[in-house]
């Protein structure tokens, strides 16, 4: 605590205790006053009614914040649900009946079935059997050429029979075939899930093909 060192003065006539600067102890009540630094409480303005422009801002930020937060959250929750449920291939039923052998044209090859199922019909003079349309070169997917009487692949020019043996190019092997029965309703019956490959020896299965 800050203390003054006094002393006793001679002041119009009267004797006066001064401090040490010559100031006299009545003086120092005002002096003190004027020279105290101010704390700034008491002259801070009351706190003012903020007014519409501020609130229409604070609503703004508000609404804002919000919209951001659900729109992160809508996000997220695609998020988990792409999760949840992964995409699912959809692929065309592995059997099929593909109407009765009359339906066929003897010695010819039918596109019927090409889009849908990936799968030529041929007919011979003896038996039908389904053949697949995926060249065994690189998987692309030949043409049926009635005039040249062949499958011809467009990417790199392999050529196969009717039969679907490999003549031209470089695919390696036939073109396989697919199981092929009469159904009870006598309708052909096509099974793509069992596969016959020629280089196999499988064409001779009764299943690969179907005598009519
Ligand atoms: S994919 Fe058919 S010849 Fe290459």
């Amino acid at each position: 605590m800050r203390t003054f060192k006094g002393r006793w003065e001679m002041i119009d006539g009267k004797r006066k205790k001064t401090t040490s600067s010559g100031m006299t102890h009545e003086k120092l009540p005002r002096w003190a006053a004027s020279n105290t630094p101010s704390t700034g409480a008491a002259e801070k303005p009351a706190a003012k009614n903020p007014g519409p422009a501020v609130e229409r801002r604070a609503f703004f930020w508000m609404v804002l914040g919000w919209g951001s937060f659900t729109a992160a959250m809508a996000w997220a929750g695609g998020l988990v649900g792409r999760f949840m449920f992964p995409n699912v291939l959809f692929e065309p039923p592995q059997s099929f009946k593909a109407g009765t052998p009359e339906e066929y044209t003897v010695n010819d090859v039918s596109e019927r079935w090409k889009d849908r199922f990936g799968v030529w019909l041929v007919r011979d003079t003896e038996k039908m059997y389904a053949l697949s349309t995926v060249c065994t070169h690189l998987g692309c997917t030949p043409n049926w050429l009635p005039n040249e009487r062949k499958f011809k692949c467009p990417c790199h020019g392999s050529g196969f029979f009717t039969t679907g043996i490999n003549f031209e190019g470089p695919a390696p092997r036939p073109l396989e075939r697919f199981k092929i029965a009469l159904a009870d309703d006598g309708q052909i019956l096509i099974d793509k899930s069992k596969k016959f490959q020629q280089e196999k020896g499988e064409w001779n299965d009764p299943d690969s093909f179907l005598v009519v």
